[in-house]
């Protein structure tokens, strides 16, 4: 495995390629698990050479969120993509992906204000921003990204429509841990009694779907208060049933069967640790 330290190496490298050769992104902010090694092996799977980049980017923090406090470990996540077989680790630093008088940035428009957007301004911009750095970098004709940031995913797709860029975007299942909470970077900060109560986030997600499927009237204000009183004494953030690509939030008045791709999407803190999950409602397995 190749590790590239700057844009500029990364380009040269990249662009020495072979025209047959199918290059396949996955962006990440390192701290890896097991989600983020499934993507590598779909990454395998989907082409010829797989990039993993791992870039913490402060663009995509707030002010008073966790971008000091965000865990970095990588000679360990060095390790395991070696063993994963990856071809080329992009890390650069913050200054040769920002460099002084940096001033451009993609604006992603409303999708960017809803859901995880209203409570984190600014966000969805960052991460628009350096993935379009990334994709330029890399010229990788295919990137592939985790469901479990569904709004994430739906953005870099809006990105990738509305800029022309050539490049496929793919996207991957949730992976979550035996208890069913989705594996994240953030959850190391849980502590054994926080975890205990971490288990009701998949566990409501999972019980909204089976209700909705079992007694198809139920509203989806009934399906969300119920949801509400499972997740105490969580602090919500958000929970919110949403339809179609751009994830519209869906009447409180509706069902789930009249809704075209209907999701459930939530956040919650625990402590000082911000935990997100979504699953679809229509779907069988997940
Ligand atoms: P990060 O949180 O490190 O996640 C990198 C990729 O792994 C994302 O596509 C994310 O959706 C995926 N991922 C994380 N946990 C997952 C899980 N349990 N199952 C499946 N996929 C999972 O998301 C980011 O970094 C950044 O915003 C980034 C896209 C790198 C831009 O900075």
């Amino acid at each position: 495995m190749l590790v590239l330290e700057n844009p500029i190496d990364a380009q040269t490298e990249l662009s020495q390629l072979s025209q047959s050769e199918l290059i396949v992104l996955v962006p990440t902010m390192g701290c890896l698990h097991e989600g983020h090694l499934q993507l590598v092996e779909r990454a395998k799977q989907l082409g010829s050479r797989v990039v993993v980049s791992i870039f913490v980017n402060p663009l995509q923090f707030g002010p008073n969120e966790d971008f000091d406090r965000y865990p970095r470990t990588f000679h360990e996540d060095k390790t395991k993509l070696e063993t994963a077989g990856v071809d080329f680790l992009f890390h650069p630093t913050a200054a040769d992906l920002y460099p002084n008088g940096f001033s451009c940035s993609i604006e992603v428009g409303s999708l960017a204000n809803r859901l995880c957007g209203h409570f984190r301004p600014g966000h969805f911009n960052g991460v628009a921003t350096v993935c379009m750095k990334l994709f330029e970098i890399t010229r990788a004709q295919v990137a592939v990204f985790g469901e479990k940031d569904f709004q994430q995913l739906q953005v870099i797709r809006n990105v990738v429509r509305d800029f022309n860029l050539p490049l496929a975007i793919v996207g991957h299942p949730t992976v979550r841990d035996t208890d069913g909470l989705a594996l994240s970077s953030r959850n190391r900060f849980l502590s054994a009694q926080d975890r205990e109560i971490a288990k009701r986030i998949p566990q409501t997600l999972f019980s909204v779907r089976k209700q909705s499927l079992e007694n198809p009237d139920l509203t989806i204000s009934q399906l969300l208060s119920e949801a509400r009183a499972a997740l105490a004494p969580l602090e919500i953030q958000y929970l919110e049933i949403t339809d179609g690509p751009n994830m519209k939030t869906a009447l409180p008045t509706s069902q789930v069967r009249h809704l075209e791709v209907p999701r459930i999407f939530l956040a919650v803190k625990l402590g000082n640790t911000r935990l997100i999950d979504n699953i679809a409602l229509k779907e069988e397995a997940e």
